[in-house]
């Protein structure tokens, strides 16, 4: 099993999730992170980190679209060790949850 980020994520990337991971295994992208599955190591301090509850243990995700997802593009994208400001528009999307059509890989 891995943690994984997921839909309420996009658009905002508020990025407290990263500071606090002990293996670096964020990864990032134009609006949206991934978890490395290969790095996680399954500790779950990132989990309330996020203002928006975007990570999840991988058997609670509803959908593995989103863990195929982090699988495929944490290969691609950079690691992300800080924290960071959100996406300016992370206020009017945080509530939003019909976001994956939006997701910019
Ligand atoms: Fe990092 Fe732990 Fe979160 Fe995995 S569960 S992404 S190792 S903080
Ligand atoms: Fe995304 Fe939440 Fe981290 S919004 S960047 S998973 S703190």
């Amino acid at each position: 099993m891995t943690f994984v980020v997921t839909e309420s994520c996009i658009k905002c990337k508020y990025t407290d999730c990263v500071d606090v991971c002990p293996v670096d295994c964020f990864k990032e992208g134009p609006n949206f992170l991934v978890i490395d599955p290969d790095n996680c190591i399954d500790c779950a301090v990132c989990v309330p980190e996020c203002p928006v509850d975007a990570i999840v243990p991988g058997h609670e995700v509803k959908d593995e679209f989103w863990t195929d997802l982090n699988a495929r593009l944490a290969v691609g994208w950079p690691v992300i060790t800080k924290k960071k400001s959100p996406l300016p528009e992370a206020e009017e999307f945080k509530a939003v949850k019909d976001k994956r059509h939006l997701l910019e890989e």
